[in-house]
């Protein structure tokens, strides 16, 4: 089974950004506990802070991979382009965020990527990607 992590803009900074909402760990750190225990998943893992670079991911994976884990982050808001290329491809997408998106902002409380995602899952620290992980399983 395979399996594409896509994770957007800032998340680079998981352990060091905001630490009080984002959790202290680094995502490399999570991402080698994860490999470790989902061993005889291919999980391949994709961050950029560039729009297009994640489109172009999820048109890569998309035809071939049997699940997308995608936190868009702040692009999740904003992205037409994004929304569009999940709704694209054949591969299901589970949206995760790492912290309650419905507590903060409002401007955080619309996604251009639910519509066409299988699930979200938001508010669950980095456990939310094991979650989808499973989900797929
Ligand atoms: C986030 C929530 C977004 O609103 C924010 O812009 C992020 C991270 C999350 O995982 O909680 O960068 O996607």
């Amino acid at each position: 089974m395979k399996i594409a992590i896509i994770n957007g803009p800032n998340l680079n900074l998981l352990g060091s950004r905001e630490p009080n909402v984002y959790g202290a760990i680094s995502f490399e750190k999570y991402l080698q506990d994860l490999r470790k225990k989902y061993a005889e998943i291919e999980l391949m893992y994709f961050q950029s802070n560039i729009e297009g670079e994640l489109i172009s991911k999820i048109q890569e994976v998309g035809f071939d991979y049997d699940g997308i884990i995608l936190n868009a982050a702040a692009y999740t808001h904003t992205s037409v382009g994004i929304g569009d290329a999940v709704k694209a491809v054949n591969t299901p997408v589970v949206e995760v965020h790492i912290s309650n998106v419905y507590a903060r902002e409002s401007f955080r409380q619309s996604s251009y990527i639910a519509p066409n995602a299988k699930g979200v899952l938001v508010g669950f620290g980095l456990r939310g990607y094991e979650l989808a992980l499973q989900s797929f399983l």
